[in-house]
């Protein structure tokens, strides 16, 4: 049996944060923010909208995307580092929410690696045949936890959510999921943290970030993910048709493209210069974009990679499938 992706979706939220705006909040120049990060708005989400709402967005879209209803999911999993609550967890809120009545659900918290970790998760859910569809949610409210008087993080991070529905259905067309890799390196866990939550600490509420020091492993560790997993997949990067790293900086993307020589610049998908980083949901408001944007062809490849706080890095590739799984 082999899993494959048979629909997409994404949500954004409607407010718009602009980098003219982020200059009324701290000290900082539109100037600065677009030649370091790429970044020139993001969105917000309204105060009553939450990770569980938008996450439930993402995941109609991508069940209508795959032509199938909320009651044939079997599980639904959460990618996400910033939960409505620590329990109940946003997995079984959305459950609720989309009327999923025979899904399981629980969330999984990698940071902005989250939607390649459960990417995993669902691929061999899939693959071992405890699973026929499964509902895979990155969403991320990062403004709750964002210091908007911290120039060094508060311009970087947006909200936003994306969705996939991960699937054996032999009669459906969509991407296989064939190899895929991950990693993580505890000895690096203060380069980006959010304190409160834990059982350690309950009043630290912000995010903190060492930002060179993660910029230097952001680019090392996408490049070796993307390495193995197109080795694990006997292929080689000419082999690709589109990388879509984690979207969060202009430069980490453009440094780590670099290093793959071989691939043209313009297939490297962006969207970080209008929704900034989205954490867990980058990779898949990316993937959604590109899938409703282009037309692939059966046999096209898509790499997609990612890397946060953990530190949590890996890859997945996906192939272009009309034929049975
Ligand atoms: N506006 C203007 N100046 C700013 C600023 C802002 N928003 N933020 C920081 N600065 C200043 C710093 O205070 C520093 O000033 P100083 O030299 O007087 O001390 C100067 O700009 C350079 O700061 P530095 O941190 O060296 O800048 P940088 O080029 O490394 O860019 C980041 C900072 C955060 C954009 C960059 O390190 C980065 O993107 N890192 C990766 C972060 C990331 O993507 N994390 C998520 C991974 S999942």
């Amino acid at each position: 049996m082999k899993a494959k992706i048979i629909g997409t979706g994404s949500y954004l939220p409607e407010r718009v944060l602009t980098n003219q705006d982020l200059e009324k909040m701290v000290d900082t120049n539109d100037e600065w923010i677009v030649s370091r990060t790429g970044m020139k708005e993001r969105r917000i989400a309204g105060p009553e909208e939450f990770t569980s709402d938008m996450g439930a967005a993402a995941a109609r879209a991508a069940l209508a995307d795959a032509g199938i209803s909320a009651d044939e999911v079997d599980f639904i999993i959460v990618a996400t580092i910033t939960p409505d609550y620590l329990c109940p967890s946003s997995s079984c809120l959305i459950q609720t929410a989309l009327g999923a009545k025979k899904a399981a659900a629980m969330d999984v918290q990698a940071a902005c690696t989250g939607y390649i970790y459960a990417l995993a998760i669902a691929k061999s859910f899939v693959e071992t045949g405890l699973c026929k569809n499964v509902l895979l949610i990155a969403s991320e409210k990062l403004s709750s936890v964002t210091d908007y008087k911290d120039r060094s993080t508060c311009i970087l991070f947006g909200d936003g959510a994306s969705a996939c529905v991960v699937s054996s259905d032999a009669q459906k067309k969509g991407h296989l999921i064939s190899s895929i890799c991950l990693a993580s390196d505890g000895e690096q866990s203060d380069l980006i943290v959010i304190p409160s939550g834990g059982c350690r600490t309950s009043a630290q509420h912000y995010l903190k970030m060492a930002g060179n020091e993660v910029f230097k492993h952001a680019v090392r560790r996408m490049e070796s993910a993307c390495r193995e997993c197109l080795n694990l997949a006997g292929l080689k990067e000419t082999d690709i048709s589109w990388l879509i790293p984690h979207q969060a900086n202009i430069r980490i993307i453009d440094a780590m493209a670099k290093r793959f020589e071989h691939l043209p610049p313009e297939r490297v998908f962006k969207t970080v210069h209008k929704y900034g980083n989205t954490s867990a949901s980058s990779v898949g408001i990316a993937l959604d974009e590109l899938l409703k944007q282009e037309q692939i062809q059966e046999g096209e490849k898509i790499l997609l990679t990612a890397f946060g706080g953990g530190l949590t890095w890996g890859a997945a590739l996906l192939t272009a499938s009309g034929e049975s799984a």
